[in-house]
């Protein structure tokens, strides 16, 4: 095992920022993952993944573990159906591009999402009305104080609208191994239904989509929208999006008679942050290298050199004003560390 001491962790976090871990060590193995959780005198452990969903605020006095363990595996089948098995540390996307390879449907509304595929399951990960739960037959994880192996079933990890339990009742007690995803081998049910999907596929001459022209059409959307955090620091959506009670809502259309509303299953409207922020005249914004993107206005963008304090002052700023003009509580989708 080898321990790093005091690495930038700038090209770990795909906003880019600029900040020391005290310690750190790659994990390509079980063998190497339990010996750094038993090692005597490190610091508290920190995992970390792709970066993706993630705001460093400050150096880090911590023993991070940084996953890099790769391989995918088919671990059953039938005629209709196949269960993959992903490691941890597989690139999301290239998970996704490889099944679509292998002719497999499921995770095509799922494309281009960054990260890896072992904190996929951590926040629920969803685009173009998907989510991986819809997906997930079950996970392994390591368990931090015993580095055994457990797995979780779907029903096990406790999913909701970008969460887990491993975010909730089992928050930093477990280290997501690898992933088993179900996925079709014919009979596909596409999912089409969600914003501009349909008239992507139709403005491709695409009539009967298979999961391949699904994906290209969310990526083609996703590529107009979202920026690509190599070309320009970020984190996805930075905020959820709210749910609020119907009352709250009606009483809100009547000041905005535009405000989009999607009623939940649940109870309550869920209403789009990006078009709230929108409102509030944020999207574009600037404040030195903090800023908020032109496309989509739930996305925070760093221009280079801000650093995350920078970035966490323009979410606060933002919260304040949708707090201030439609008490609304927006709450950040991205952890701050
Ligand atoms: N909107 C605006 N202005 C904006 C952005 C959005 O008015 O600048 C309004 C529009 O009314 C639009 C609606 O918001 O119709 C929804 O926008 P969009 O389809 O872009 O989705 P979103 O709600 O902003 C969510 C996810 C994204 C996911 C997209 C597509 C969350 C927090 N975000 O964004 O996920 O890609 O839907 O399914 O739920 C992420 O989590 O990092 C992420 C990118």
């Amino acid at each position: 095992m080898h321990i790093e001491r005091n690495v930038s962790l700038k090209p770990f976090n795909t906003f880019g920022i600029d900040v020391p871990a005290s310690h750190f060590v790659r994990i390509t193995d079980l063998a190497t993952l339990r010996e750094a959780l038993q090692a005597p005198g490190l610091p508290a452990p920190f995992v970390l993944s792709g970066g993706s969903n993630l705001l460093l605020t400050g150096p880090l006095q911590a023993l991070v573990l940084y996953i890099d363990t790769k391989g995918r595996e088919i671990v059953s089948q039938t005629p209709e159906q196949v269960v993959v098995r992903a490691m941890a540390g597989e690139n999301w996307h290239e998970l996704v591009l490889w099944t679509l390879e292998q002719g497999y449907g499921g995770l095509e509304n799922l494309a281009l999402i960054p990260g890896k595929a072992g904190t996929a399951p951590v926040q629920n990960i969803g685009a173009y009305g998907v989510e991986i739960k819809d997906v997930l037959q079950g996970l392994q994880a390591v368990e931090i104080g015993s580095g055994s192996l457990r797995y979780f079933d779907r029903e096990a990890c406790g999913f909701g609208y970008r969460n887990s339990v491993f975010k909730e009742a089992e928050k930093g007690r477990y280290i997501i191994w690898s992933i088993d995803l179900e996925l079709t081998r014919n009979k596909h049910s596409v999912r089409t239904g969600y914003g501009d999907i349909a008239g992507e596929l139709k403005a491709a001459g695409v009539l009967t989509p298979s999961p391949s022209d699904v994906a290209r059409a969310v990526m083609s959307i996703r590529r107009r929208k979202l920026p690509d955090p190599a070309d320009l620091g970020n984190s996805g959506s930075f905020f959820k999006n709210p749910v609020i009670d119907k009352a709250h809502f009606s009483k809100l259309r009547e000041s905005f008679p535009d405000l989009p509303g999607y009623p939940q299953e649940e109870a309550g409207v869920k209403v789009p942050a990006g078009w709230l922020i929108e409102q509030l005249g944020f999207k574009g914004a600037r404040r030195g290298d903090a800023g908020v993107h032109r496309n989509q206005a739930l996305v925070l963008v760093n221009y280079g050199s801000a650093s995350g304090a920078e970035i966490q002052a323009l979410a606060q700023e933002i919260r304040a004003a949708v707090r201030e003009r439609f008490a609304i509580e927006i709450e950040p989708e991205v952890n701050i560390i």
